[in-house]
């Protein structure tokens, strides 16, 4: 997708002015999916397919229906979150904040964050209502049994009962090497990203089944698919995080609710900062990616919403890499 504009969440959704060449377009997937979806977002396709008079039928059809226009089953719906409301914890620093809270803001949801520090909170509420967005917060710490079970009350009274999307972001890194990590490290790295999630989730579920269509996303890490030395605590929370996604999926497709997790590689944010910062460190990191960056907050944060979507409605039980090519990077001879 393009993203002409730096603000414009129009343009991140948008495939306007783009060329595309779909073969087979005729039928099933490519002609009431794929072509239609590209078409209808703006794109300019070319299809083919073996049958000469089916094409020429369906070229027929879509000249008649324009496809520059929206229909009230359309487009606009299935890509967009309007009316639905979410749960992101971690919302004023990092990925949270700059990506995932206001895309979903953007992209029509209201929306109820939290974060330990009050004075930061407030700060980006006030912000969020000079640009329009509908974002509350609470002060939270997720490692706390009680703060959480006092933040879903608060978000099931505010959304009265119903919780369409959870984002389970907030989270933590203590990077040791594992014979130096204390009993402290272990209970404070399992409560924040592991313990947390997995009881919003299971606190969320009533608001989430009441919804409709509720939709949860893990906040992972390619920490928790591979070895990267980021701590072997870290990487075991999130490898959790992802096995739960898929549980969940399976045990509460019955309710409507799915189930994935989102794994970045690395993406400049406060948590990874000092790691970024030593040079040695970031090289290998760029060496290691094949595409030779680390990566953006809003490459982040459009796969979490686009996982909230009615578009992403047959989509559960995924763990989705965002991370440049690194974990699919085996071994490639220089120049070649
Ligand atoms: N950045 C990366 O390279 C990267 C890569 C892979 C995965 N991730 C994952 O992405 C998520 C977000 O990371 P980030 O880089 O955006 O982190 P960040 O910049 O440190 O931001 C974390 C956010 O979570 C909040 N938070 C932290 N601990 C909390 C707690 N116990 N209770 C409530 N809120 C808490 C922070 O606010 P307060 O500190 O004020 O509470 C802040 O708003 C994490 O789960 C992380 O593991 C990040």
């Amino acid at each position: 997708m393009a993203e002409a504009d730096s603000n414009g969440v129009i343009n991140r959704w948008s495939l306007e002015g783009m060329t595309a060449l779909v073969t087979g377009g005729t039928k099933g997937i490519g002609l009431h999916a794929v072509v239609e979806e590209l078409a209808k977002l703006g794109a300019t396709v070319h299809t083919c397919s073996r049958n000469e008079a089916e094409l020429n039928k369906c070229i027929h059809e879509w000249e008649i229906n324009g496809f520059k226009v929206s229909d009230n089953n359309g487009v606009i719906n299935r890509w967009s979150l309007e009316g639905m409301t979410a749960l992101v914890t971690g919302g004023t620093k990092g990925i949270g904040l700059h990506a995932v809270v206001e895309e979903l803001a953007k992209l029509g949801a209201i929306v109820h964050t939290c974060s330990r520090n009050e004075a930061e909170l407030n700060k980006c509420i006030n912000e969020w209502e000079i640009n329009g967005f509908k974002v509350s917060g609470s002060v939270c710490d997720v490692s706390s049994r009680a703060e959480r079970e006092k933040l879903m009350k608060n978000v099931s009274s505010l959304f009265n009962g119903k919780l369409n999307i959870l984002i389970n972001n907030a989270g933590a890194v203590v990077p040791k090497p594992t014979v130096e990590f204390n009993d402290e490290d272990f209970s404070f790295l399992m409560a924040t990203n592991f313990e947390s999630a997995f009881h919003l989730s299971q606190l969320a579920h009533p608001l989430l089944k009441a919804s409709g269509a509720g939709s949860i996303v893990f906040m992972s890490s390619v920490a928790g698919v591979v070895s990267v030395s980021v701590g072997s605590i870290y990487g075991a929370t999130k490898g959790a995080m992802n096995q739960l996604a898929k549980n969940l999926a399976c045990e509460w497709a019955k309710d409507n609710i799915r189930s994935n997790s989102v794994a970045p590689y690395f993406i400049r944010t406060p948590l990874v900062e000092q790691l970024l910062s030593d040079e040695k460190f970031n090289k290998e990191v760029i060496s290691r990616t094949p595409m030779g960056r680390t990566g953006e907050m809003k490459e982040v944060s459009s796969l979490v919403a686009f996982l909230c979507m009615p578009a992403a409605s047959y989509i559960t039980g995924q763990t989705i890499c965002v991370d440049g090519g690194f974990t699919v990077n085996g071994f490639s001879f220089p120049g070649t």
